[in-house]
């Protein structure tokens, strides 16, 4: 995986919405790529900017969105800057997106089957026919049973776990080279859960797909990741392999992540270990956006944005603790 090729390339993207209490800095200035082959895990606490990446790698931003500066470049073009009408070729065939709620990717008054065949025709230019048999035969591989009735029903006819599986195959139709999963297995309980995200992994060793996986929950993001990207108020904070993220976090907020996620498992009853919550995207304080919840915090922390810096193994950090080993914080 090391030395595979970008699929996917952000550079310094900023999203900002206008909203009555002022500019929403919802993505601010992020960078990451997506390998070949990889499952890229981003994770973080809700409200701090997964979604909306996705939403703009997709094309699919609310018009309230600014784009104020970036570039998300897919095979050397700008996503960003691809018309509609030609970006309607990729999206859903090329860059696929599985969502927490499936039934908004399916419309009520269309059978399953129906829909499959709209994505066969359009992308695929396959018949009534070709398209029974493949979608029939992607449901059969996503473990749907009795496939062929399910071909048949409609969306409301389903549980949340099977139309889940349902909009996998959907999404498989094509063959997609980048398939986005965000909060996939949120809505399902534990044992479904455990299914889709198996069947997930046995999808992309099939098909080999690179996996965008937005998730809030660190023990989903260890079995599925190949690296992780950790998010905070708009921004990435820590990236690095799953191994180096899981055994050596450096971010203070990466490390209450963990430790927050150990507690759960624990059933502790003490409070979280990240005090306060994610500031509202109009409010976010100066310096590292982390520095009213963080327990090293020093002066420079709340005047100062701290820059990436990496230690080393394609580990990454933006933290003052960081930089030039820390002796930025001595002075205060
Ligand atoms: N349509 C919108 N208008 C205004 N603000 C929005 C809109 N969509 C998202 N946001 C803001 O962008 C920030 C990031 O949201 P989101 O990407 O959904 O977070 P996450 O997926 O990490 O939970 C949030 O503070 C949210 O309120
Ligand atoms: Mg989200």
């Amino acid at each position: 995986m090391k030395n595979s090729k970008n699929i996917l390339e952000i550079n310094n993207l900023k999203i900002y919405f206008k909203t009555f209490e002022g500019i929403s800095k919802a993505v601010d200035n992020i960078s990451f790529v997506l390998k070949e082959k990889e499952t890229l895990g981003l994770v973080g606490e809700s409200g701090c900017g997964k979604t909306v990446t996705n939403l703009a790698i997709m094309k699919l931003l609310n018009p309230k969105a600014t784009i104020l500066s970036g570039e998300i470049l897919y095979q050397d073009k700008n996503i960003l800057e691809i018309e509609e009408e030609d970006f309607k070729k990729v999206r859903g065939k090329e860059i696929g997106m599985i969502f927490q709620e499936p039934m908004s990717s399916f419309d009520p008054l269309y059978t399953i089957g129906e829909q499959m065949y709209e994505v066969c025709k359009t992308h695929l230019k396959l018949s009534k026919t070709e398209s029974r048999d493949k979608g029939i035969d992607m449901m059969r591989r996503v473990g749907i049973p009795e496939p062929e009735k399910r071909y048949e029903q409609y969306p409301h006819e389903m549980s949340g776990g099977m139309l889940q599986r349902a909009m996998i195959a959907l999404n498989l139709l094509t063959n997609p080279r980048i398939l986005i999963a965000d909060e996939p297995t949120t809505a399902l309980d534990v044992t479904v859960q455990a299914q889709v995200l198996n069947l997930m992994k046995s999808i992309q060793e099939e098909f080999g797909n690179s996996i965008i996986f937005i998730t809030h929950d660190l023990g989903v993001i260890s079995e599925m990741a190949d690296r992780v990207h950790v998010m905070y108020a708009g921004k990435l904070v820590e990236k690095g392999t799953t191994e180096e993220i899981f055994k050596e976090p450096k971010h203070p907020y990466t490390k209450g992540l963990m430790e927050s996620k150990i507690r759960r498992e624990y059933k502790s009853k003490t409070l979280p270990y990240i005090p306060g919550t994610v500031p509202s995207p109009q409010h976010f304080p100066d310096g590292c956006r982390f520095n009213p919840r963080c327990s090293f915090v020093r002066n420079i922390c709340k005047e100062e944005e701290p820059h990436e810096i990496n230690i080393g193994n394609d580990h990454l950090v933006s933290c003052w603790l960081y930089v030039n080993g820390g002796n930025k914080l001595e002075d205060n």
